[in-house]
């Protein structure tokens, strides 16, 4: 038989899929799962189930005028970014869709494209499934900074695109208006692009602040903005994101999206719409409800002698593993040991060995969750 696609005979089995295994094995206590155990909000969940009369057939390619005028709105009120509804939001089924039509659309074989790592795992596959050629910069622990000069030495003039995420999975991290700029300028300086990926947009914590990247200086053209429901909502599996770039930008990638998944679940696109147009009212109370549970978590590690990175965004904590064990042994031994499963940090590496001294936790889990997985690791 003939071989299959190069490409995908290089991809290995997620690291989410492995850890949950073993997890499920030993029975114990899933922290590693990077999405709530616990429902979104009932007043949303209400809107799906109305929204389902008469609203199951295809929606246009591009998404429901309602969703993208609500998305369009709120890029103006909470960041005064100005999208055309018409020309530029694509609603994708969740932002890895977004992240994967970018990368279609955007990369030709050979095309250099910089990623920070650790990444989000879908970044080098969606890469190298479009001909891209990833170019690791490491963030360096325990600020997960970038080297100026690793990081100026990675651009070359075959540089389309960078990759970037803030608030960054899986490091809590949220990147300064100073990190930012210096990012921009060299992307600016080697006529790149930038496709940030903002999924953690509103949880931030204490005085941490997002800043979108296309609302810095000269930025906007050059940014693919992503983002999507799922984490904004604890509706993880709704699946409902999108995309904000330049008329031109945007054209080709709804020129790939309509060959790919076409459209997105129709009543939901009406009800994440819905749910948009009350953003500000809500996101007090998510911060609210998600700031205690960092609390919880962190404190509890704290306490225990853990030494955990209290995290500036996202819903994600590290902690270091002990002197002389690797992050897939830590975690492994976390598992048989404390009934407790963590996700090791090397898988979200390409080069850097950084990743072997942390594992993370994800706190988007019921009170109950957290307490039980602190007492295992008692
Ligand atoms: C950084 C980052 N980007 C993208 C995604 C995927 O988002 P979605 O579920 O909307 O496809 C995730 C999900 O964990 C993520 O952490």
């Amino acid at each position: 038989m003939k071989p299959i696609n190069k490409t995908v005979e290089s991809f290995k089995e997620s690291i989410f899929a492995t850890i949950s295994r073993l997890a499920h094995s030993k029975n114990a206590v899933n922290l590693g799962q990077g999405f709530p155990d616990f429902d979104g909000p009932e007043w949303i969940r209400t809107i799906a189930r109305e929204s389902f009369e008469g609203k199951n057939q295809y929606a246009p390619s591009m998404g429901v005028k309602e969703l993208r005028e609500s998305i369009s709105n709120y890029y103006r009120d909470f960041y005064e970014l100005e999208y055309d509804l018409n020309e530029q939001i694509t609603v994708t089924n969740g932002a890895t869709e977004a992240i994967f039509c970018s990368a279609l659309a955007l990369i030709n074989p050979g095309d250099e494209v910089i990623v920070l790592e650790p990444f989000y795992d879908s970044y080098i596959a969606a890469i190298e499934l479009a001909g891209g050629i990833p170019v690791p910069v490491t963030l360096y622990a325990p600020e997960f900074k970038f080297k100026m000069d690793e990081l100026q030495n990675a651009f070359s003039s075959k540089t389309k695109l960078v990759f970037l995420n803030s608030p960054h999975n899986p490091t809590g991290k949220v990147f300064s208006q100073e990190e930012l700029s210096s990012l921009c300028d060299l992307v600016i300086k080697h006529d790149a692009y930038i496709l940030s990926d903002e999924v953690y947009e509103f949880l931030t914590f204490k005085n941490s602040k997002h800043l979108p990247v296309a609302s810095l200086s000269n930025m906007k053209e050059r940014t693919i903005t992503i983002s999507s429901a799922g984490k904004t909502y604890g509706l993880t599996g709704w699946k409902i994101g999108w995309i904000c770039s330049s008329s031109e930008i945007s054209h080709a990638i709804r020129m790939v999206h309509q060959f790919n998944t076409f459209s997105v679940c129709t009543p939901l696109q009406y009800t994440v719409a819905k749910a948009l147009k009350e953003i500000k009212e809500y996101v007090p109370s998510f911060k609210e409800q998600y700031s205690n549970l960092r609390s919880q978590l962190v404190d509890g590690l704290e306490n225990l002698g853990y030494n955990p990175i209290p995290p500036s965004g996202t819903y994600f904590t590290l902690i270091p593993t002990p002197e002389g064990k690797t992050d897939i042994e830590y975690c492994k031994s976390l598992i048989e040991q404390k009934s407790v499963a963590t996700i090791p940090l090397s898988p979200f590496y390409l080069n850097s060995k950084e990743g072997e001294g942390y594992v993370r936790f994800c706190f988007a889990k019921k009170k109950e969750t957290l307490e039980k997985a602190l007492k295992n690791l008692s």
